[in-house]
């Protein structure tokens, strides 16, 4: 019974909580180290400012990725205010651990059955910082829901801020560019658009289309990981806001997205997450990778293994 419940990961339930708690390496506090000396794990709260600052030491990240629950799920119980509030808290403490020239990215959810919250009000929040608000972009989701009643909800939210003047690299999709037909004169010339630009495929501009939404068929799914970002999407951000050799930070690891990313592209990463269970997948993804070249488990499970072997204990 519980293997099988295992085998969903069902963090829900306590039984299936508790065994595979028993599989976590790190306790509330614990922090782990990457053997190969790139990358940093902790398992803890983003608004402890003294433990994310200890996860740090002498380094500074020059992107910060953040993907916190939405007020939608985890945070059902609290009212926008508390919800702002405690971003407040998270945001401050990435101030302490940014370089001086850096990039904020933070994925955020709008309900749209209670005024689109909590979007609005943590855009004014963000207006009453340092930060410099440089672009809402908009990720596509090739799912949604609401399809009969009203429009499909398929996107998710992506605001960036700056400080200082960070990097900014253009990036480029894989769509081919079939707009022909701007003219324009170029040394007496007159040419056409295609011929004038710098690549055959168009910029993702603030409204990005071309990523696959993570499901259990993929090979970078994570069972159990209820609100996995794409790959392609964090290696988008890093390779447009960091260059080689950086440091890139993520509050909130869940299925570790953006510290594959990172080892991926060449980028150090410091992630935490205030739950065990999620800091260790993070981990096993990273070894995981680093020892068969696969991002995820598509639909097999991270701890099956060992809960086989826990069971059989018993
Ligand atoms: C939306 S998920 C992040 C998904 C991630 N971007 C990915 O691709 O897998 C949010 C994560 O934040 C974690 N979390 C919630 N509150 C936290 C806190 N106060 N400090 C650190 N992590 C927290 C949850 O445990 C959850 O794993």
């Amino acid at each position: 019974m519980l293997v099988e419940k295992a085998d969903r990961l069902d963090l829900t339930d306590e039984n299936c909580r508790s065994l595979l708690l028993e599989q976590c390496r790190l306790k509330q506090g614990e922090v782990w180290h990457d053997p190969e000396g790139r990358h940093v794990v902790g398992c803890g709260d983003a608004t402890d400012s003294l433990f994310v600052k200890s996860l740090f030491e002498d380094t500074r990240a020059t992107l910060a990725v953040h993907d916190p629950p939405y007020n939608l799920v985890a945070f059902a119980m609290k009212s926008v205010d508390e919800y702002i509030n405690w971003c407040k808290k998270w945001v401050e403490n990435t101030s302490g651990i940014l370089a001086e020239h850096a990039s904020m990215y933070v994925w955020l959810g709008a309900d749209q059955k209670k005024h689109f919250q909590p979007l609005p009000q943590f855009m004014l929040m963000m207006a009453e910082t340092d930060y410099v608000s440089r672009s809402f972009i908009t990720m596509r989701n090739q799912r949604g829901y609401g399809t009969q009643k009203n429009w499909m909800a398929v996107r998710q939210e992506l605001l960036c801020y700056t400080w200082g003047n960070p990097e900014f690299e253009v990036q480029y999709t894989d769509i081919p560019k079939i707009l022909r037909g701007y003219y324009k004169e170029v040394q007496g010339r007159r040419s056409e658009n295609l011929e004038r630009s710098r690549s055959e495929t168009i910029r993702p501009g603030n409204v990005w289309v071309d990523i696959q939404q993570v499901f259990y068929r993929m090979h970078e799914n994570v069972a159990g990981c209820y609100a996995q970002k794409p790959l392609k999407a964090i290696a988008r951000i890093i390779l447009a806001s960091t260059t080689s050799g950086d440091t890139v930070t993520d509050f909130f690891a869940h299925s570790g997205t953006t510290l594959i990313a990172c080892e991926q592209n060449n980028r150090k990463c410091v992630t935490l997450d205030i739950d065990p269970i999620f800091a260790e997948l993070t981990i096993r993804r990273l070894e995981h990778y680093r020892e068969t070249g696969k991002v995820g488990w598509q639909s097999e499970q991270p701890f099956k293994h060992n809960m086989t072997t826990s069971i059989a204990g018993i």
